[in-house]
């Protein structure tokens, strides 16, 4: 049976239109999940939006709109077209707002209840809303500007509202031995390593219970046995990852599918890390197989974002990039885990060097060769063993990367292989050996070597650059869509032998940055 590969992004706020943060997210998911699909593993990827909330009718109400008359808007003219525009191949599109959600919500609840986790209390805490989040006094930090003076939630810099509630409450408090045994058993569970440790750090401190509904306004969903309350936005929101598969309702779907792997950011680790598998435990779920945080795009030191107006829209890059660039560009500018900056002289700078110089380069010169000095033919000569094993181990690289989630040295041992091939031509300088008959194997031979090399960095590219990937591909000899090959044996690939001719890949780009 071909291994199951269920990946995840978080569901996406539609209070506004994505930034480039949130494309981060949903290409380096993309990347894994069509890494997994050619190598064959049984592989969904799951994508959506989170549609209630606070923040979110407050949104709507301030453009004179409903909650749901909103979230349809964005959701149709927003969030999905960013979808296609990235190409982004999810398997699957989930709301909160749609019925077999709240379906699956209200089983789950019902579940719940039954085990006892379940407690009706009063609370009072601080709430932001931009977090969609209580928040402990160490989550808040002296405030700035028009908020100096009070203390504001660090990551959206505005202060919290002081709220007070009859809630229901999930027991979260009894689940910090299970989490630390968890976090221990399985130290893979929780990546990268830094968000493991602030993890178990937070749930070492001790865990509090949780308010798990609300019922000062009615934008969420019903709890079924108390219909004056909304079940907590992010209560629901995590259960979005089997309400998607059938929970409740598709045993056999459910069954194949669960458990995923969750990609997100670092800042929602802990809803991932600590509440979500208490809540898996508590409905004696199968645990998730990881929760992956990745790093922030950051403007000005800053996470981007659009509440701070930083926030950069994706076609403002693709208009000029391309899209494959651009997925390329944040794979491997920044180190999955890490933050990074982005700017425009850095993207230009790599576009240029890495993808127009490097890539395309070599493969309008290689495909030019042999077309002069073969007739179009690639000679049946072995590559050269130096070029051969660099890409059976670029492809042993980059595999065991993105079993870690490493996916910028995934692309990196790609992009060796392109890097080596440019130095190569150059060294034995085939433009030589052809004017010598004597030399001619040694030309057929570091020919065929750089057709090979070329066809693996093909295949290794296709899950970051698939039209790229797949115009080399076709340019070298490759058959079919190079999205079939297995990934695992990259360099065991055979073509036609014929080459034909590649369209420039990557333009020269004179202004990379709009003018504003
Ligand atoms: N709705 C919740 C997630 C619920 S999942 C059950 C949410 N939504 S969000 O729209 O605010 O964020 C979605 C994802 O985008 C998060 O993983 C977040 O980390 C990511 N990013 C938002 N801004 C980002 C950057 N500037 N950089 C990288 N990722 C960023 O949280």
């Amino acid at each position: 049976m071909p291994a199951r590969f269920t990946v995840t992004t978080p569901i996406y706020y539609v209070n506004d239109v994505p930034h480039i943060g949130h494309a981060y997210n949903e290409v380096a998911t993309d990347v894994l999940a069509r890494w997994h699909r050619m190598r064959g593993d049984d592989t969904w990827m799951l994508t959506g939006t989170d549609e209630h909330g606070q923040k979110i009718m407050r949104t709507a109400v301030a453009n004179g709109t409903t909650p749901q008359e909103w979230t349809d808007r964005l959701v149709e003219s927003a969030w999905k077209p960013q979808l296609e525009l990235l190409d982004i191949q999810n398997d699957d599109f989930i709301r909160t707002t749609s019925e077999r959600h709240k379906a699956g919500v209200r089983i789950f609840l019902e579940r719940l209840k039954e085990t006892g986790y379940i407690y009706h209390g009063e609370f009072e805490g601080q709430y932001c809303v931009g977090c969609e989040e209580y928040k402990t006094p160490n989550d808040l930090v002296p405030g700035t500007g028009e908020f100096e003076g009070q203390q504001v939630c660090a990551i959206h810099s505005r202060p919290t509202e002081t709220v007070r509630e009859a809630n229901y409450f999930f027991k979260l408090s009894e689940f910090d031995d299970r989490l630390l045994a968890l976090y221990d058993e399985r130290p893979d569970y929780v990546q990268p390593e830094h968000v493991r440790n602030e993890v178990r750090q937070f749930v070492k401190q001790g865990l509090t219970d949780l308010s798990i509904s609300r019922n000062t306004f009615d934008w969420g969903i019903k709890v079924p046995w108390d219909e004056s309350h909304v079940v907590y936005v992010w209560f629901e929101a995590l259960l979005n990852y089997i309400t998607a598969i059938g929970y409740g309702v598709d045993e056999e779907q459910f069954e194949r599918r669960w458990p995923a792997t969750h990609i997100v950011g670092k800042d929602i680790a802990r809803f991932h890390a600590v509440i979500w598998p208490a809540m898996q435990m508590a409905a004696g779920l199968p645990i998730s197989d990881h929760v992956f945080g990745h790093g922030w795009l950051l403007v000005g030191g800053e996470k981007m974002s659009k509440s701070k107006a930083t926030g950069i829209e994706p076609r403002q890059i693709t208009d000029v990039f391309g899209v494959d660039a651009f997925r390329y560009y944040f794979m491997s500018a920044i180190a999955f885990g890490s933050d990074g900056s982005f700017s425009w002289e850095d993207l230009d700078a790599r576009y240029h060097s890495e993808l127009a110089n490097g890539l395309g380069n070599l493969a309008s010169r290689v495909i030019a060769m042999v077309h002069k000095y073969f007739g179009g033919t690639v000679p049946e000569a072995a590559p050269d063993a130096e070029i051969a094993e660099l890409a059976e181990r670029a492809v042993a690289t980059a595999e065991a990367a993105i079993d870690r989630f490493a996916i910028d040295e995934a692309v990196d041992a790609a992009m060796g292989i392109v890097e080596r091939l440019n130095g190569y031509i150059t060294e034995q300088a085939p433009w030589v050996l052809a004017k010598d008959e004597a030399q001619q194997e040694r030309l057929a031979a570091v020919l065929a070597s750089n057709v090979h090399g070329i066809g693996t960095a093909a295949i290794l590219l296709a899950p970051v650059m698939p039209t790229t990937a797949q115009a080399l591909w076709a340019a070298v000899g490759g058959e079919g869509a190079v999205t079939a090959q297995p990934i695992h044996e990259a360099h065991r690939w055979q073509g036609t032998r014929t080459v034909t001719t590649v369209p420039p890949l990557f333009p020269r780009i004179e202004q990379a940055q709009p003018a504003t």
